[in-house]
């Protein structure tokens, strides 16, 4: 396919960073990895997997750390599991097991020793990704859409070329969560951007528009990450390395079409798991009725302490 940009390369590998610690999630995660928590039937990873296969990517980049393993056997082929369920007919079974399969050759695995960072963790990538731009998967955002996200953002950036992130508007006092554009012009849909701060308090942020867990990024910024500034909290962070590329290549927040949900913590991981499995076609139908009974408990229960 051409591409109308001579200058900017299509964007081809996805780096999936899965090194860090996931403690909001202990103790569930001492052993297992955050990212093979399940949304409805799938682990995050493999939601996370899947929107990048949607999105055309050719080549999946794991960061990866201690007792991270499983996160690689989940995309292996299984013949054991295969035979087993084809002895007892479950053809509909095999079907789901090898919607996890990522092709051969086409995963990469690299890890990152100590978890530095997220900025120190895509820097652990940077022999694989080699010379040409690259999208990063934070597997704890997930995002539900009729156009996977990914796939929304390679639209524009075939346009744009550059950088990229996806942006969505948070209440001013969240501010302090995220990264946080500076915005130079705004069409609405795509924001330029002349600054970044990563976790601002919300007097000092510039904007509301802030950075969810998807990037496209021009191979430059590895000469920026290689310098291990560390910054907010004292992790080596990627938004410092990106503020660095804006005013030498294009920068844009795209404001994508979906709701994202936070499954790094607990409550947006439950709410996440309530929205996927409402449009689950098995099981959306008698989720809705639990939580109308539920929903009438709480009722009850609120009109009840008023007549008290
Ligand atoms: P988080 O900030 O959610 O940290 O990382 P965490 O360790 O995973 O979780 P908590 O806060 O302890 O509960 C955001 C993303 O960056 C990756 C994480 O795996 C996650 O996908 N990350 C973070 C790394 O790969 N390495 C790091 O050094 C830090």
């Amino acid at each position: 396919m051409s591409h109308p940009h001579t200058k900017w390369k299509p964007v081809r590998k996805a780096v999936f960073p899965v090194a860090g610690l996931g403690t909001r999630f202990l103790p569930a995660t001492k052993v297992m990895p955050k990212e093979m928590l399940p949304l409805v039937d799938r682990p995050l990873i493999q939601h996370a997997v899947e929107e990048a296969q949607a999105a055309g990517i050719e080549e999946f980049i794991f960061v990866t750390g201690r007792q991270k393993e499983m996160l690689e056997e989940h995309f292996d082929y299984q013949p054991e599991l295969e035979r087993t369920l084809k002895a007892r007919g479950k053809q509909d079974m095999i079907d789901k097991v090898r919607t996890c399969e990522i092709g051969e050759s086409q995963l990469f695995l690299t890890r990152q020793a100590r978890p530095l960072g997220l900025g120190h963790a895509i820097w652990c990538a940077r022999k694989l990704v080699g010379d040409e731009p690259f999208a990063i998967m934070l597997p704890d955002d997930v995002i539900l859409s009729d156009t996977p996200c990914l796939k929304q953002m390679i639209e524009h950036y075939n346009e744009t070329g550059g950088n990229m992130v996806a942006v969505m508007d948070v209440p001013k006092e969240d501010t302090s969560k995220y990264g946080v554009l500076d915005v130079e012009s705004d069409d609405g849909t795509l924001a330029s951007i002349k600054g970044l701060v990563e976790k601002p308090h919300p007097e000092d942020a510039p904007s509301t528009l802030s950075v969810i867990g998807r990037y496209i990024l021009q191979p430059e910024i590895f000469g920026h990450l290689s310098k291990f500034e560390t910054g907010a909290g004292g992790e080596i962070q990627i938004t410092d390395a990106m503020a660095k590329l804006i005013g030498t290549q294009p920068f844009h927040g795209l404001r994508y079409e979906g709701e994202r949900y936070d499954c790094g913590s607990r409550a947006g991981f439950i709410e996440a798991n309530i929205a996927f499995s409402l449009r689950d076609p098995e099981i959306g139908a008698s989720i809705q009725k639990m939580i109308q009974k539920h929903a009438l408990a709480i009722n009850a229960e609120a009109a009840y302490s008023r007549l008290e």
